[in-house]
């Protein structure tokens, strides 16, 4: 296999394995924003993506997918078990969402963690060429920069952070505090999606490591008395907006939004939500607050319609077999006390769709509701607001989400106050178009501009600092 300029290493490929017509084993490219974002970046250079395959025994040699190389790492089931619903899912996910469900702290898990990394962090060394760079993703991994810039000290380190980074008084709870702080701070470049996340990631590491930290740059004392530093700052990610708008404009789309409004009974008022079913999201709370609108006769069955879909994810971990029933519960008792035979209160949907599909809800829904308790950055409201080129359209979006920063004109609310929701619901039914148009503009503007190609330049521009850094030095020393 050729070696690499630019190797991104992520829990996942960035391709789903498929049955083909004739029922043989084949790869079809995955939906989501990060491939896509990164699709463009990859096709300028000699690229390889390390991720595993999405199937637990599945082992598979290299092979190249539309100009890039995908390397596979596998997973066995114990491994599925311990390192991805076990320490990622069990242990790092809630206690990086700020507790929400209750992290589990397991050593055998965390002795998973620690292998399982090291077989990425070998692959990554593998595929990347003599001065070249990696780049690694997400919560999964924090241990592979260390470890890889062990193995490959020539090589310039990027680390992307997709979920939020907790304050100081909860990661401390990890009893592995220590060593994921230094697996990251392998890294040169460290990026998160809010202001907020890295600062608390850097107040760590002056609690823990006791290293200084000025404005977005770590001092990192080396053994040999010396020191490097890495940078630690916000880079919020976003999507290929264009692609969403280019959607939007699609007539068959058009049509099919209408389709689905007809479809729907022709409400005055269309509510949607769309998230994976996991915890994080607060779609509990969501349904709360729409129910009590229903039983307070603020809204009616008819007139208003709330679309939920909720697509199935990490189905192996109790927490989320927890919530499955919970909102499956709650969304069947409202419907059970609301529905007429026409007309249904919710329409749920624990089903993934295409992305043509959800531009078309999209464009059918009057107003978008994102109420998570805990969230990275959530893309479901950037994708909501490009594609509405007309400027309608209400969001309503949780401050806790980190899209909140960027977005300040939607209607921000705080989703545990159940009573601040149901105003704010109301709100958003009620908005003249005169101000759906002035909020949806400003936001707009701001997801066209900070796209997920600006994104992805500036990280490696970062990046690519450091390398030329390095460079400079190896020439000094030659
Ligand atoms: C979040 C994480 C990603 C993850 C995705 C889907 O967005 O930040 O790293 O890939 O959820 O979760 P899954 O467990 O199915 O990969």
């Amino acid at each position: 296999m050729p070696k690499a300029d630019l190797v991104v290493v992520a829990n996942r490929l960035p391709v789903d394995r498929i049955e083909d017509e004739r029922g043989e084993p084949a790869w079809r490219r995955s939906p989501g924003g990060l491939v896509t974002a990164l699709e463009q970046v990859m096709k300028t250079v000699d690229g390889a993506w390390v991720g595993w395959a999405g199937k637990a025994g599945l082992t598979v040699e290299p092979f190249e997918f539309d100009g890039t190389q995908l390397v596979p790492v596998s997973l066995d089931e114990e491994e599925l078990e311990s390192y991805y619903e076990g320490f990622s899912n069990g242990t790092i996910w809630p206690l990086y969402h700020d507790v929400i469900a209750t992290p589990v702290y397991k050593r055998s898990w965390w002795d998973s963690y620690v292998r399982v990394n090291r077989r990425f962090a070998e692959a990554a060394a593998e595929a990347v060429g003599e001065g070249g760079v990696v780049w690694v993703q997400d919560y999964q991994l924090q241990l592979v920069p260390q470890m890889l810039r062990e193995l490959r000290p020539d090589v310039t380190i990027g680390y992307f952070h997709h979920i939020p980074f907790p304050a100081y008084g909860l990661y401390s709870q990890l009893p592995w505090r220590r060593q994921v702080l230094e697996g990251l701070l392998g890294a040169d470049v460290i990026g998160f999606q809010r202001v907020a996340d890295a600062g608390n990631f850097q107040r760590s590491i002056r609690r823990v490591l006791k290293f200084t930290t000025k404005s977005d740059s770590i001092t990192i004392p080396q053994p040999d008395g010396t020191s490097r530093t890495a940078v630690a700052k916000a880079y919020p990610i976003s999507i290929d907006a264009h692609s969403f708008i280019e959607l939007a404009k699609d007539p068959a789309i058009r049509d099919r939004a209408r389709e689905i409004r007809e479809q729907l009974g022709s409400p005055s008022k269309v509510l949607l939500g769309v998230d994976r079913l996991d915890y994080t999201k607060g779609i509990r709370h969501r349904l709360k607050a729409f129910g009590e609108l229903l039983v307070d006769g603020k809204v009616k069955v008819g007139d208003v319609t709330l679309v939920q879909v909720a697509s199935p994810s990490r189905p192996g971990v109790e927490a989320y077999q927890d919530l499955r029933d919970e909102i499956e519960l709650t969304v069947g008792r409202i419907n059970g006390d609301y529905d007429t035979i026409n007309h249904t209160a919710i329409r749920y949907l624990h089903q993934g769709f295409p992305r043509e599909e959800m531009v078309a809800l999209y464009l059918a829904a009057d107003v978008m509701l994102v109420t998570a308790l805990r969230d990275g950055m959530n893309l479901v409201a950037k994708e909501y607001v490009a594609v509405h080129t007309d400027n309608r359209g209400v969001l309503m979006l949780s401050e806790f989400a980190g899209a909140a920063d960027e977005l300040g004109s939607a209607l921000l609310v705080n989703p545990h106050d159940i009573d601040g929701m149901k105003d704010t619901i109301m709100r958003a039914i009620e908005m003249p178009e005169s101000e759906q148009s002035r909020r949806m503009r400003s936001m707009r503007r701001r997801v066209l501009e900070n796209d997920v190609e600006r994104w992805g330049q500036k990280f490696l521009a970062d990046v690519e600092a450091f390398r030329a850094a390095r460079t400079r030095r190896g020439e000094d020393a030659g």
